[in-house]
């Protein structure tokens, strides 16, 4: 189960990543925001944060404008490793190097197609648990 959330400059994306998981059979767990009425980022970045920790859900997806909001909001909140993402590279790299457990994007930065590969190789990749990456970590947790 995926935990997303987002904004109102994110809430097409949101839709079309859930649809787009759906067909791989991964369901996502949707705190919202549901309508394009300006909204506080934060208020949602806290929700998936709490779905995340609580081990409800295995990984988190935030959308805002940039994903830059939400990505500063996210990485606030203790055990949360945020990772705004643009490129497929990075996203494997941040969940096989520091552990990211929430993938951040920015839904006026990129267009769905690539949102929806950034998704799949974030979630698709694993932690590499390698002795170095796992002391990185744990010096800024
Ligand atoms: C909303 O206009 C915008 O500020 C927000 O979506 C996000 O980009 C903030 O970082």
């Amino acid at each position: 189960m995926i935990a997303i959330g987002c904004d109102h400059g994110g809430i097409e994306l949101k839709e079309q990543i859930i649809e787009h998981l759906k067909k791989r059979g991964i369901e996502c767990s949707d705190v919202g925001c549901y309508s394009k009425e300006s909204c506080d980022y934060p208020v949602y970045a806290h929700k998936v944060a709490d779905l995340v920790l609580s081990g409800e859900c295995e990984l988190g997806i935030l959308i805002c404008g940039t994903g830059i909001g939400m990505s500063m909001a996210a990485n606030k909140i203790k055990g949360i490793r945020a990772a705004l993402c643009g490129d497929c590279f990075s996203a494997e790299k941040t969940r096989e190097h520091n552990n990211a457990n929430v993938l951040c994007l920015g839904a006026r930065v990129i267009g769905p197609e690539l949102a929806f590969r950034i998704a799949d190789t974030f979630i698709d990749a694993k932690f590499s648990g390698d002795e170095r990456h796992v002391r990185r970590i744990d010096m800024f947790e």
